[in-house]
């Protein structure tokens, strides 16, 4: 057919080019730990770190008790003039806290929604913050499935489809070796999942809910198969039926939703992850809380508290305050770090002034960490690990310059130079950026001071009505 040919001919193959891959550079990246030796002494240059040696010793005690469980429901407080590493400190306790530890960031300014309460976005950061490490014991049969028959019986309402009515399985491991016989929802279970003989599966004794574990290693399949994707395991040892451990790490922000998930009971929500909860109701809490503690106590789980960062945490305001230090004196609470560069400011919903803008009542609760503004030796380092960060070749005497300007107005803007100066040297096609780069970019852009003293300057020339 001649519409069948041209329609053929449309199709043509895309030539394979490598996807080049878009690398994003944030102001963070170069931090990769707090840059500390073995005996949380600072060193000098680490780990993308630079100076402020004291607040990132301090940090470092804190990753280490927290490691050990012994700061739960405390609270930190990074305090310093704006670009001083207050972020980056944080950035770097959670790099150092690894991935087994729960640790949420967020901004003050995120508690403001029109849609949810205050509190109930404090309460959600903060059950996120704490994993649950589950511990259970269950009968499965396991097993390398050696025979498999799956009968089938007539569809009820349609006699000409065949539909899996049961299903009868010999698994094997090292030792042992059983046939089991199982119903319809195990045997269509099984089809799912694709298994056949040669497979490694599970089967929960008491829910029927199948694993496949992948294909084994001493079966026949396992074997022939040269070039083969899919995963191989070996052949299980011990009995067929065993008790086993499972271990799952979850928050209590993960067992909310579990919980409300189940509670909404339809089958939708179960299939489909239904709709998404807006927010989940305290009963819900108070019953998670109540079986994590039960489990806890019977040894079956146990609490890791992770962090919570808040950063900008001067943008809070009162009533934040006041629930957050409630909340540090309830039993299932993460460490809570703030940060600030405010020094004596008013607490947001009052007009009352406190050192930090923070209430006094959460200053006595908390220990301070206070990072202080770099020296030209350390701004330098800085501008190196991002211009190395960044891929920028840069001229001794342009980096001198920088440093100048960062000692002058601050590091943020210094940083900030570097790039343009480099866009500056790439559109002249220069392979470094030199003096000349950075004077340009210093000259067609201003810091905050000359900023703030150009628009004194002309305050009664811009549109004052
Ligand atoms: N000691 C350091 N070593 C390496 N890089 C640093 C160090 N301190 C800060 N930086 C980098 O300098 C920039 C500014 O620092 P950062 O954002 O952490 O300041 P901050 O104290 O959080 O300021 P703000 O109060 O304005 O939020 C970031 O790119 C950060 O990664
Ligand atoms: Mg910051």
């Amino acid at each position: 057919m001649v519409i069948g040919v041209r329609w053929l001919a449309t199709i043509r193959e895309l030539p394979t080019a490598p996807v080049s891959k878009f690398e994003r550079i944030g102001a963070h990246t170069h931090i990769k730990g707090l840059g500390l030796d073995d005996n949380l002494k600072a060193v000098k240059i680490k780990d993308g770190m630079v100076g402020q040696e004291k607040a990132r010793e301090a940090a470092g005690l804190v990753v280490r008790m927290i490691k050990e469980g012994k700061l739960s429901g405390k609270c930190i407080i990074l305090a310093g003039p704006p670009g001083t590493g207050k972020t980056a400190i944080a950035v770097a306790i959670s790099k150092e806290l690894g991935e087994n530890v729960p640790f949420i960031q967020m901004s003050g300014s995120e508690i403001y929604s029109t849609e949810r309460k205050k509190t109930e976005i404090l309460i959600e950061a903060i059950r996120k913050c704490i994993g649950v490490e589950i511990h259970e014991m269950r009968k499965v049969y396991e097993g390398e499935v050696t025979s498999i028959d799956i009968r089938t019986a007539p569809h009820p309402y349609n006699p000409y489809q065949k539909i899996p009515e049961s299903v009868r399985l010999t698994l094997k491991t090292k030792d042992d070796e059983r046939t089991i016989e199982a119903g319809a929802s195990i045997a269509q279970q099984i089809i799912a999942e694709g298994i056949s003989e040669g497979y490694v599966i599970q089967i929960d004794a008491e829910t029927g809910r199948v694993v496949n574990l992948g294909l084994c290693l001493e079966s026949h399949k396992g074997k022939s198969y040269e070039v083969d994707t899919r995963r191989k395991v070996p052949r299980p040892d011990g009995k067929v039926l065993k008790e086993k451990e499972f271990v799952y790490t979850l928050t209590l922000a993960d067992l909310d939703e579990l919980n409300a998930k189940q509670r909404s009971g339809s089958i939708f929500s179960f299939l489909f992850g239904g709709p998404e909860l807006r927010e989940i109701d305290a009963e819900i809490r108070m019953e998670v809380d109540q079986q994590v503690k039960e489990w806890v106590d019977g040894g079956r789980a146990f609490i890791h508290p992770g962090v919570l960062f808040i950063d900008d945490a001067h943008l809070l305001d009162l009533e934040a305050f006041s629930f957050l230090s409630r909340a540090m004196e309830s039993e299932l609470v993460p460490i809570i770090i703030l940060a600030t560069n405010r020094g004596i400011a008013r607490i947001r919903g009052t007009d009352i002034k406190s050192p930090l803008g923070f209430p006094v009542d959460l200053l006595d609760r908390a220990v301070i960490i206070p990072t202080y503004p770099y020296d030209i030796d350390s701004i330098r380092e800085i501008l190196k690990i991002r211009a190395s960060e960044e891929k920028i070749k840069i001229e001794e005497a342009a980096l001198e310059r920088l440093a100048e300007i960062g000692s002058k107005s601050s590091m943020r803007y210094a940083v900030q130079l570097l790039s343009l100066a480099a866009q500056n040297a790439k559109a002249k096609s220069k392979e470094r950026v030199t003096l000349e780069d950075v004077e340009r970019v210093d000259e067609l852009f201003m810091d905050v001071s000359e900023a703030a003293e150009y628009l004194r300057k002309h305050e009664e020339k811009l549109l004052i009505h």
